[in-house]
């Protein structure tokens, strides 16, 4: 079945092919403004898989189907095109889950402390711009009432369909919202090389029903890895029917074709002024909630990598797993609320600017908003930090929180200096006025 032929889409879907924004039509490049200018958007990892504090589908262990023995995690893949799925056990994945549990984790599922506007709230005050929701992992759950599985919200003692109440939270507050929705399915029957077409049908309705219910969907993070082709999802009937709905909505690049961005995971993304990329980062290294035994790394660090990421040309999509009740971890949450207090102080620094134009070291990164470049300092070498010419002359240095730095500029390069007294932790930042041109 393929949808009539409307150049429009023709030229979207042709911008989707193309890894480089320069090469993107003029539309699709304009598609992205309000998302580079937000820089830091919420990702949230949470259904029901959250009851046993152990990580999301990955911990689902199966079992033969026919008798009792326990399987070394084999992954039902669908096998087409010569993509199979891995088969190996990593840690982040343990506790392991016996299936028989796993796929009944939902009739306990009761998020009694739930608020959707607290926990949007939560995300604004962070000075999130974007909030990104799990509304299908692998393990095939869906947190909406949707009308083509019964393997939803809606078979949940709560009974009540978290991803309307998320997008409308979000409208609320002024706040972007886009969903997960992971092709990968571990659990629906037609997944799996006898009845992909079917499956794909199942996916396309799905995410259309999405769309409608959600008027607010602006970005799409799809979820399987590159070497799985688009022709495997129907993917270009699936873009189709996206634009015919959502004409200016964003996504990843984990459908089989570049798309609109690169989504690095677990680490910061390399600079990168040429293509759009946004870094997906944990707080306790697992998406999913796994317990208060798990670590959640400092403020400081959550901080720095923020800023790498704007320093790098890219975003930073920072991850929460919610607990069962429904509440944001309350480690997490203080994380939050202290980056959002820096923000208020530093976000010149860093909503709407480039990367660059000094390239990331270990001293740090810089952003530049036209003239005014921001080096941000996350870690003072020895006396001062050397950095390469910036490709006009420097008329002016002071420090954003007040004070002063001394800059020196040569042929080679430039030469930062702060007294110590004057450095601020987390992020010393010095603001650059370049000379026009
Ligand atoms: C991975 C994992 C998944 C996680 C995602 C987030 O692909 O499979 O569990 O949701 O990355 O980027």
């Amino acid at each position: 079945m393929s949808e009539a032929a409307d150049p429009a889409f023709e030229q979207f879907w042709a911008d989707a092919l193309q890894p480089k924004w320069a090469d993107k039509s003029e539309s699709s490049q304009r598609r992205l403004d309000w998302w580079r200018e937000a820089k830091f958007g919420m990702f949230v990892h949470w259904d029901p898989s959250s009851l046993a504090a152990s990580e999301i589908s990955w911990s689902k262990q199966f079992y033969a189907d026919h008798g009792e023995q326990l399987l070394d995690n084999p992954r039902p893949s669908p096998d087409l095109h010569g993509v199979r799925e891995h088969r190996f056990w990593l840690d982040w994945f343990k506790p392991a889950v016996p299936r028989e549990v796993y796929d009944h984790l939902h009739k306990s599922f009761y998020p009694g402390m739930f608020d959707a506007d607290r926990f949007v709230a939560a995300a604004k005050q962070a000075g999130m711009k974007y909030l990104i929701q799990v509304t299908k992992h692998h393990n095939g759950f869906c947190m909406w009432d949707t009308k083509f599985t019964d393997f939803n919200i809606m078979a949940t003692p709560y009974r009540r369909d978290l991803v309307v109440a998320m997008a409308q939270a979000c409208a609320r507050a002024g706040i972007r919202y886009g969903i997960y929705y992971s092709q990968r399915d571990w659990h629906h029957p037609d997944y799996g090389p006898e009845r992909m077409a079917k499956y794909n049908e199942y996916m396309y309705h799905q995410v259309e029903e999405l769309l409608v219910k959600c008027p607010n969907i602006e970005v799409i993070f799809f979820d399987c890895e590159q070497y799985y082709p688009w022709q495997m999802w129907d993917g270009k009937r699936l873009f189709q029917m996206i634009h015919r709905l959502r004409p200016k909505v964003i996504i990843n690049d984990r459908c089989g074709v570049p798309a609109d961005c690169t989504t690095p995971e677990q680490s910061i993304g390399e600079y990168n002024l040429e293509r759009d990329w946004e870094s997906c980062m944990t707080f306790t290294g697992f998406w999913s909630w796994h317990g208060f035994q798990a670590t959640v790394i400092p403020f400081e660090e959550c901080l720095h990598h923020l800023v790498r990421c704007a320093g790098g040309g890219g975003n930073l999509l920072m991850n929460i797993g919610p607990l069962p009740t429904g509440q944001i971890d309350p480690r997490e949450a203080d994380r939050l609320q202290r980056v959002g207090a820096w923000l208020a102080q530093n976000g010149a620094s860093i909503y709407g600017t480039r990367g660059g134009p000094f390239p990331p070291g270990d001293y740090g990164v810089s952003t530049r908003k036209g003239d005014t470049v921001y080096v941000h300092v996350l870690q003072w070498p020895e006396g001062e930090v050397v950095l390469p010419p910036p490709g006009s002359r420097v008329v002016s240095a002071r420090l954003l929180a007040g004070g002063n730095a001394s800059v020196q500029q040569t042929p080679d390069g430039v030469r930062i200096g702060v007294a110590p007294a004057d450095r601020t932790e987390p992020d010393t930042i010095v603001v650059l006025e370049l000379a026009r041109g």
